[in-house]
């Protein structure tokens, strides 16, 4: 098989709740538009993620319900995947942090890494609720960032700074349930030995090529000060610790970034399994040819740069301690880490409980998928903080899509319905003919650059220069007029503006793949063209949770393929919906005036 292995992970949405647009913005759409891409350019993407189940968030979202962590868990995990199955991200899989896999492939690594050195246990000083005697988790501490010195830092992280922190670091610390000052009492952990990893993390990064320069950055400043990291937490809800004494505690677990990120792996081995071929994952994890993109919202960066690179590299046997693949043999590290930065929502951050936030699937009942999916590529938060607002949302699908996209495929389709019954031959061609065609087969390169570098917004603009190319030349060669006159030009006019139609759709086709199928079937395409997850039920120990899969080996192509004259067509229906303007007051409305 020609082409290359190249894996996409994705982070795992918190299944603490719905996801929001601006989560999707951060690793759903450019992570997608990137495997489609891929896949269209003949390589064999393996898309992997699914829901993140353990760790405060979930257990936060829990006490506030009132129900087990793995009630909330259960109901967000079919949730968050029915709403990517939504927004056509095409996972391979999209699983879950909880399955037996993951927890025996968590554990595996766990166990490599502790055999090859890299993990110790030492005590240290854990916080607790002096009112309640409980332990209180990371998540549920605030204080001052040592770091940074700002004063709403948490106990895993402070989102300011982006620094990694444990509570005892934090300055005045205090309990988000009820204010009062933590106590620290003494308790044993396991730790991730950073420092043995330093010299290779920075070697390895010498050679990444293509990252965004802030990621870059960002990373090789954290090399500067590794530390051992603490990978385990006196919770009840995790991954148990693998080793004799450990593994029967009912208050010890991993911590939840620790398993998150094996997610990639366990979940590609699930992948694999659920395909019938046991051994397939391997062709990403240790052909030493494949190539592994992440993708991310910025406050996940050091998740990926650091700490699951530092995991692969001590479980290969790849630090300063050295040691020995374990039975998952020697594994593959990132080729790129792509971080979004942030979204906000009519210029304030997103949150949930003032009500500044929209849904995935809100969103969704109201707007269609690749409405969404064109907003969030042409504006999104590739590489600084963007703003949402519905007025923008309104005339980007309005001006750009319906008048622009929507438009051109409609009037030459239609014109070629109506004049030819089908699609016409083409006569000569003059120069503007020429140069239109070669504009828009030259787009494949062009484009096809910009997202290899993760230039996404470029990319789509690149292409809607093209439509916007053939709107021009169809209004000024005017084939309504010649068709009487001159059939020949005519037909000649909508042949030309046809195979700039065709191209352009496989050109969107990462962007927009619902409607680029559409546009495929319009043309009379008759195979399936761009490929959509499914949601499938599975079980395990009894009890049926929902993934994601789909075959995406489809007829999609990234290149300009001859239109065949004598097709049939007919007048096409719409492909974009058209906004009215009083859509943003109501959006307004709903967001600032629900008083809960
Ligand atoms: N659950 C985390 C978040 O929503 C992301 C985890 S990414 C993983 O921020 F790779 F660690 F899973
Ligand atoms: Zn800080």
């Amino acid at each position: 098989m020609a082409g290359q292995n190249v894996f996409t992970g994705v982070a795992w949405p918190y299944a603490s709740g719905p996801r929001h647009i601006g989560h999707v913005a951060g690793f759903g759409v450019p992570s997608d538009v990137f495997s489609r891409f891929e896949r269209m350019r003949g390589n064999h993407v393996l898309m992997v993620s699914g829901t993140d189940e353990h760790g405060t968030p979930i257990l936060l979202a829990a006490d506030a319900a009132g129900v087990r962590a793995k009630d909330i868990a259960d109901k967000y995990s079919r949730v968050i995947s029915e709403d990517l199955c939504g927004l056509g991200l095409s996972y391979d899989l999209f699983t879950r942090t909880t399955t037996r896999n993951h927890y025996s492939i968590v554990q595996e690594m766990f166990r490599g890494l502790h055999d090859n050195g890299y993990i110790f246990s030492r005590s240290m000083l854990g916080a607790i609720s002096p009112s309640t005697g409980r332990t209180l988790p990371d998540r549920y501490i605030e204080g001052t960032c040592p770091h940074c010195g700002d004063p709403g830092a948490r106990g895993d992280q402070c989102d300011h700074c982006s620094k990694q922190l444990d509570p005892i670091d934090l300055l005045q610390p205090r309990s988000r349930v009820n204010g009062e000052t933590p106590a620290f009492v003494k308790t044993e952990h396991f730790f991730l030995d950073l420092r043995a990893f330093g010299e290779v993390l920075g070697g390895w990064l010498q050679t990444r090529q293509g990252w965004r320069p802030n990621v870059l950055k960002f990373t090789m400043n954290l090399l500067n000060d590794l530390a051992p990291r603490a990978i385990s937490r006196d919770l009840d809800w995790g991954v148990p610790i693998p080793l004799d004494g450990w593994a029967d505690r009912q208050d010890k677990r991993l911590y939840v970034w620790f398993d998150a990120v094996i997610g990639y792996i366990a979940g590609s081995v699930e992948w694999a399994r659920r395909t019938g071929d046991p051994d397939a994952w391997k062709a990403w994890w240790h052909d030493p040819d494949a190539r592994a993109h992440y993708f991310m919202g910025k406050d996940n960066v050091v998740f990926h740069s650091v700490m699951w690179p530092s995991i692969l590299l001590g479980y290969n046997g790849e630090g300063s301690k050295g040691g020995t693949a374990g039975r998952l043999g020697r594994l593959n590290l990132p080729e790129r880490v792509v971080s979004s930065e942030f979204l906000t929502m009519e210029g304030r951050k997103f949150s949930s409980s003032r009500d500044v936030v929209i849904h995935v699937r809100d969103f969704l009942s109201r707007y269609s998928s690749d409405s969404l999916r064109y907003y969030l590529a042409a504006a999104g938060p590739e590489t600084a903080d963007t703003d949402f607002t519905w007025s923008a949302f309104v005339s980007r699908n309005n001006d750009e899509l319906v008048a622009g996209w929507g438009n051109l495929v409609n009037r030459t389709v239609s014109m070629a319905a109506k004049y030819f019954g089908g699609i016409p031959e083409a006569g000569a061609l003059n120069d503007l003919d020429h140069e239109l065609l070669a504009s828009s087969r030259a787009s494949f390169g062009l484009v096809g650059d910009l997202l290899e570098q993760q230039r996404q917004r470029a990319a789509l603009a690149a292409v809607m220069k093209v439509v916007a190319s053939a709107n021009k030349y169809t209004s000024e060669q005017r084939p309504w007029a010649l068709h009487g006159s001159d059939p020949e030009r005519a037909a000649t006019v909508v042949h030309v503006a046809l195979q700039v139609v065709d191209d352009c759709k496989s050109l969107l086709t990462p962007f927009l793949p619902e409607s680029s199928e559409r546009v495929h079937r319009i043309l009379g395409g008759s195979a399936p063209w761009s490929g959509m997850p499914e949601l499938r039920e599975v079980e395990e120990d009894g009890e049926t949770y929902t993934v994601l899969m789909g075959d995406y080996s489809t007829s999609a192509v990234w290149k300009s393929v001859p239109i065949k004259p004598g097709i049939p067509l007919s007048a096409p229906g719409l492909l974009f919906q058209k906004l009215d303007s009083a859509i943003v007051e109501d959006e307004l409305e709903r967001m600032g005036g629900g008083a809960g």
